[in-house]
């Protein structure tokens, strides 16, 4: 697990907040047997957090960048009206393939629009305005990331990153992900454009809200 609590802290944590039920847990038990990186899940916690975050701001359009298995979009999906969209986004066909068996089981699942290919050639194809942007996934194209979504996003909108403490290397950035992730939070902690708080929840999440 990516956690930088102990996982005694992180198991308490999960059993405070709410409950994920048996759909996550169950594409939580797949996604370790059928996939050889079941560390990329963002998980319990982190998934609470994404779907009361939707439902904090009452979102309705969301994009994600970054769907694995889809475990985190249907965290969102979960905290969206029905009339909500989340558009999400990855290259790999193996792992879409689960996220599509699970959205295609889920109630929310409808809500959920899966694009594949670079996300960069398909951000190029979105119109905003988003509500929410969630990015998690190639670590060394996190800056192309945030400066293709911040026009996409509406103002009071947030842009949540993931793994902005990157195991805790982004202090003394030692590889390619870490020095890009290092440089994107320089960047975003002068950035006028938005404002933001850096969470050290899980791998660290930096909060990003659009003036
Ligand atoms: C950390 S995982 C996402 C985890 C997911 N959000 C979840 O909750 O399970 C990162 C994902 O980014 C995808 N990815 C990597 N490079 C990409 C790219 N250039 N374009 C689109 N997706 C990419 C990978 O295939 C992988 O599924």
């Amino acid at each position: 697990m990516l956690t930088l609590v102990s996982p005694e802290l992180e198991a308490y944590s999960v059993a405070k907040s709410e409950p994920t039920g048996k759909l996550l847990d169950e594409l939580e038990r797949i996604t370790h047997q059928e996939t050889d990186l079941p560390i990329m899940l963002t998980g319990a916690l982190e998934g609470r957090f994404l779907k009361l975050m939707v439902q904090t701001i009452g979102a309705k359009r969301v994009l994600e960048i970054g769907t694995f298995t889809g475990y985190s979009a249907l965290s969102m999906a979960e905290g969206m009206p029905a009339d909500g969209e989340i558009i999400t986004l990855d290259l790999d066909p193996a792992s879409s393939e689960i996220a599509k068996r699970f959205f295609a089981k889920s109630e929310h699942g409808n809500k959920i629009k899966l694009l594949l290919g670079p996300a960069l050639d398909s951000i190029k194809t979105l119109k905003g305005a988003f509500d929410l942007v969630f990015i998690d996934a190639d670590k060394v194209n996190y800056g192309n990331y945030y400066e293709a979504v911040l026009p996409l996003v509406r103002s009071g909108g947030v842009i949540l990153i993931d793994n902005v403490l990157y195991s805790g290397q982004v202090v003394q950035p030692n590889c390619d992900n870490s020095r890009a992730i290092a440089e994107l939070n320089d960047k975003i902690a002068k950035d006028e454009r938005v404002d933001r708080v850096l969470l050290p929840i899980r791998d660290g999440v930096f909060f990003v809200r659009k003036k």
